[in-house]
C-alpha cells in the first residue's frame, strides 16, 4: 500500500509542479489547499467512529492534533493567499476541485486503512518540506517560508507518530532526510 502511495503522490506531483513551473505562489497555494483536506477526513471519520462507539484510547489525542493541523495548515493557505497565490479564476478552479474529489478519497481511506492514509499524508508532508527547502536554495532569506518548512517537517514528525500510536508494531518513519 505505502508503494502505491508514493507511485500516486510522486505522478500527482510531476503534474502540478509541471502544470506550475514558474509559478512559485500559485503552485503553494495549490499544495496548502490540498494538504488540508486529509486532516479534515481524519476528523470527520474519527468523529463518525465516536458516534457508533467505536471511540478508541488513542482517539482524543488523535482528534486534538488533527485539529491542530488544520489549523496551521490554514495559517499557510492564508500566507499565500497574501502572497497572491489564489489571485487566478483557473488555479482557484483547479484546486478547488481536487481538493474536493482528495477529501472523500481521504474519508473513505482512513476509514479503511488509517496507517495507509497516514502514509499517504506523511509522504505528502516531507514533499513539502522539500519543496519549502528547494525554493529557500533558490531565492533570499525568506523567514515565513522556512517557518511553514519547519511546520510541514513538524507535521510529518506528528503522522509518523500517529502511526506508531494506531499500530505499534508498524516500524518507524524517518524524516531525517528533509532536515
Ligand atoms: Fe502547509
Ligand atoms: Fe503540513
Amino acid at each position: 500500500m505505502n508503494t502505491i502511495n508514493t507511485v500516486v503522490l510522486n505522478f500527482t506531483v510531476a503534474i502540478i509542479d509541471f502544470l506550475y513551473q514558474g509559478r512559485d505562489f500559485q503552485r503553494f497555494w495549490v499544495l496548502e489547499e490540498i494538504a488540508r483536506a486529509p486532516y479534515f477526513a481524519f476528523l470527520s471519520v474519527l468523529h463518525l467512529r465516536e458516534s457508533l462507539g467505536l471511540r478508541g484510547p488513542e482517539h482524543l489525542y488523535l482528534m486534538k492534533e488533527h485539529f491542530a493541523q488544520t489549523l496551521n495548515e490554514t495559517e499557510h493557505l492564508e500566507y499565500m493567499e497574501s502572497r497572491g497565490g489564489n489571485a487566478y479564476w483557473i488555479d482557484r478552479f483547479f484546486a478547488r476541485h481536487l481538493v474536493l474529489a482528495y477529501y472523500w478519497i481521504n474519508v473513505v481511506y482512513y476509514w479503511m486503512a488509517p496507517r495507509a492514509a497516514y502514509h499517504l499524508s506523511y509522504e505528502i508532508e516531507v514533499h513539502a518540506a522539500v519543496t519549502y527547502a528547494k525554493y529557500l536554495a533558490l531565492h533570499d532569506h525568506d523567514d515565513k517560508i522556512l517557518e511553514i518548512m519547519n511546520d510541514e517537517i513538524q507535521h510529518s514528525q506528528e503522522l509518523a507518530e500517529a502511526i506508531l500510536l494506531i499500530d505499534p508494531k508498524e516500524k518507524s518513519l524517518s524524516v531525517e532526510s528533509v532536515k
